[in-house]
């Protein structure tokens, strides 16, 4: 029998990611449309346990869609990890008669959305949002456009500099144990040599690019972090101690989880709310709603942490080659 559908709760969790906002509000607004209250639980995971449900109506996502970091905030909550965290945060849900959660972040959130599915049997989809595109069964975390973008314009100002002085810079960058970030972002600021941590690379190979690369009038080599190095200072160090190289040094951080969305996150934020919503009262759960090419896709939230998101080939051909 289908359910009858009167609340549906959202929240997002874990690392903000750009897009997010432009989700609340398809979210919030499709819910109003197919005759729903939208509920939001504020910061994340955290607030489920605290009780932190606010009813939203469409005027409380108005200029939402440009907005940078997530209107409901978020948390990586320790309490939640705990059964008795869980047994709070079910007892919110029913209290606050829920019957639909949509739980929006990274692969943490995701694991947490399958809990209350298994623990509870709580009628629950996940959708992507991240900055490190790591997931599996979508071809785009939402976030990860711009974190990428944002990346790009910072390397090329570094770029300018790198270039004027002859200088070698290691500019490191997010994406936690996933090279997407690095790859994409390498690719486009035409980096002379990208590390992922999908992919070890020999210390002496990477003296031998620099060195080739040395007729060049600058070296810019993109580190990812989780990899091999612990990022862009340990492999500065490295070079320095073996071969003598004096490269300057950039962490890039948290500039790229901030900032306005792309168009490419708000539209895919958009699409992923109104589906995730459509998802729920199609009977959904379990899931996470994401999409390949512009079809929406239901993975099995398990399978979206255990199935490894890879690096298409093609991408390390380019850096390869370029
Ligand atoms: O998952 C998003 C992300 O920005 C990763 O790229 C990074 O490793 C991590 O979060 C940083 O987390 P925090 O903001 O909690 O330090």
């Amino acid at each position: 029998m289908k359910k009858t559908f009167k609340k549906i709760a959202l929240f997002t969790s874990g690392g903000d990611a750009p897009g997010m906002n432009a989700h609340i509000r398809a979210i919030v607004r499709t819910c109003i449309a197919r005759g729903i209250e939208p509920i939001g639980i504020f910061n994340g995971y955290q607030g489920m346990i605290e009780g932190r449900f606010v009813s939203l109506n469409r005027k409380a996502t108005v200029n939402l869609i440009d907005e940078g970091g997530t209107y409901l905030k978020t948390s990586r909550s320790e309490e939640f990890k705990t059964p008795e965290g869980r047994e709070k945060a079910y007892q919110n849900l029913v209290k606050f008669e829920i019957d639909g959660v949509i739980a929006c972040g990274g692969d943490g959130t995701l694991r947490g959305a399958n809990l209350l599915y298994k623990e509870y049997g709580v009628n629950i989809v996940g959708t992507p949002g991240t900055i490190d595109n790591d997931l599996y069964g979508t071809y785009y975390t939402i976030g990860f456009d711009t974190a990428s973008n944002t990346a790009a314009e910072a390397i090329d100002r570094i770029r300018d500099t790198a270039d004027s002085h002859g200088r070698i810079f290691i500019i490191e960058v997010m994406g936690r144990h996933a090279g997407h970030i690095a790859m994409d972002v390498g690719i486009s600021c035409g980096a002379e040599l990208i590390l992922v941590p999908e992919k070890a690379s020999d210390i002496a190979d990477l003296y031998a690019t620099i060195n080739r690369m040395g007729e060049h009038t600058r070296t810019i080599i993109i580190v990812g972090e989780g990899g091999q190095y612990e990022g862009a200072v340990d492999l500065a160090t490295r070079l320095k101690i073996n071969f003598n190289v004096d490269a300057k040094t950039t962490v890039l951080g948290h500039i790229q989880r901030g900032g306005s969305p792309t168009v490419r996150d708000r539209v895919l934020a958009s699409h992923l709310g109104m589906a995730a919503v459509d998802s729920l009262l199609a009977g959904h759960s379990n899931v996470m709603v994401g999409r390949v090419y512009h079809n929406i896709t239901h993975t099995p939230l398990p399978e979206t942490w255990e199935k490894k998101k890879k690096i298409q080939n093609y991408l390390y051909q380019l850096a390869e080659l370029l």
